[in-house]
């Protein structure tokens, strides 16, 4: 059986063709980073209008690689949310007009599970309960997996999301978009210790996050030690900056790890590319003798592998399969 992805939530647009043993045939990731660049963010508008540019490019160059034709494909899997609502009803709509004309079942994937998926990609057999910690660039959260398809939320951000701090302090340094992969290659060799930035944890003992505080902290370093993209204290500052969102992002880890007893760790989304991350990460879990478990790079920011891989299990899970044509798509959960 083939499956297709198809991803648009945000500003990648994606398509992935992948057989039930999660093989990956194809995974196409055109994205948008360029257009949005200028603007030091994501703008919705332009986003909607270049999936519409690209959605046909991306889907029909997924199948050439996979050397497969539309006809072969037996379910489309795509996002209905959270994300940009205009963004997500370009590949909504698309999905469904292909369901559509080869009469084939869609499968609806929600992006957040869709990440804690990509980890099942290369791995089959993670042991449950797993916990799974999502950081992306909207979302920072962690999960209770007690099975593959059926979890709990434990916490989340209750501001921005992990990504989105370092997007931020990118952008105000005019560092360049987006900031995660920028600050990661910049703050390599600094000292993580030069600028202090220590803050409190949630004072109501929940394993929600918050970095607006870690922001905030930054810039009003970067005012008093006049810090800029020439400061020759640059890689420090983003070195201090980036371990304090990793020591609070493992912390609350740390805090579920002993609240919940899991067997595994998850990490995933796009701030798990991070380099330092994943080592610490990897660190904590063998600390805890636990298994860690972190999807190669390019599956870890968006992607339609992901998508399609949960759309093969939630597809296999269900005994009636629709065409779904009224199916619309969700900006928040
Ligand atoms: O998962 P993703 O592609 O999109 C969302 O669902 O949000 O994550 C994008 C986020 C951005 O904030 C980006 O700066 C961050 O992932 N990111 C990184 C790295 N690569 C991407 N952050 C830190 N280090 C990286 N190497
Ligand atoms: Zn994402």
């Amino acid at each position: 059986m083939y499956i297709l992805g198809i991803e648009t939530s945000c500003d990648e647009t994606a398509a992935a063709v992948l057989s039930d043993d999660f093989t990956i045939h194809s995974s196409v990731v055109l994205s948008q980073d360029e257009i949005h660049a200028p603007y030091g963010g994501i703008v919705p508008e332009l986003a909607s209008r270049q999936h519409i540019k690209s959605i046909g490019y991306v889907v029909s160059e997924s199948m050439s690689r996979a050397d497969l034709e539309l006809s072969q494909i037996d379910t489309f899997a795509v996002t209905q949310g959270p994300g940009l609502i205009g963004s997500l009803l370009v590949g909504l709509s698309f999905a469904k007009g292909l369901a559509y004309t080869f009469g084939k079942a869609l499968v609806p994937v929600d992006h957040l599970e869709a990440h804690f998926y990509s980890a099942f990609i290369e791995n089959r057999d993670i042991p449950f309960p797993a916990l799974a910690l999502l950081v992306s660039g909207g979302h920072t959260a962690l999960y209770l997996l007690e099975t593959k398809l059926t979890y709990q939320l434990i916490g989340k951000t209750r501001d921005d999301a992990a990504g989105e701090a370092l997007d931020k302090i990118a952008k105000f340094l005019e560092l360049g978009y987006p900031g995660g992969p920028i600050i990661d290659r910049l703050s390599e060799g600094g000292d993580t210790q030069r600028f202090p930035f220590a803050l409190p944890t949630m004072s109501d003992g929940s394993l929600d996050f918050s970095f607006s505080g870690y922001k905030t902290a930054a810039l009003r370093i970067i005012k008093q030690q006049g810090i800029d993209k020439t400061h020759p204290l640059l890689k420090d500052f983003l070195a201090s900056f980036e371990i304090s969102i990793i020591q609070a992002l493992l912390s609350n880890l740390s805090r579920a790890i002993t609240e919940y007893s899991p067997e595994s760790l998850i990490l995933c989304g796009g701030v798990a590319r991070n380099k330092k991350l994943r080592a610490d990460f990897l660190n904590c879990a063998q600390e805890q003798g636990l298994g860690a478990y972190i999807p190669s790079p390019s599956l870890c920011t968006d992607n339609a592998a992901m998508i399609a891989a949960l759309g093969i299990d939630k597809a296999a899970s269900r005994k009636k399969m629709s065409l779904a044509l009224d199916l619309n798509a969700y900006a928040r959960r």
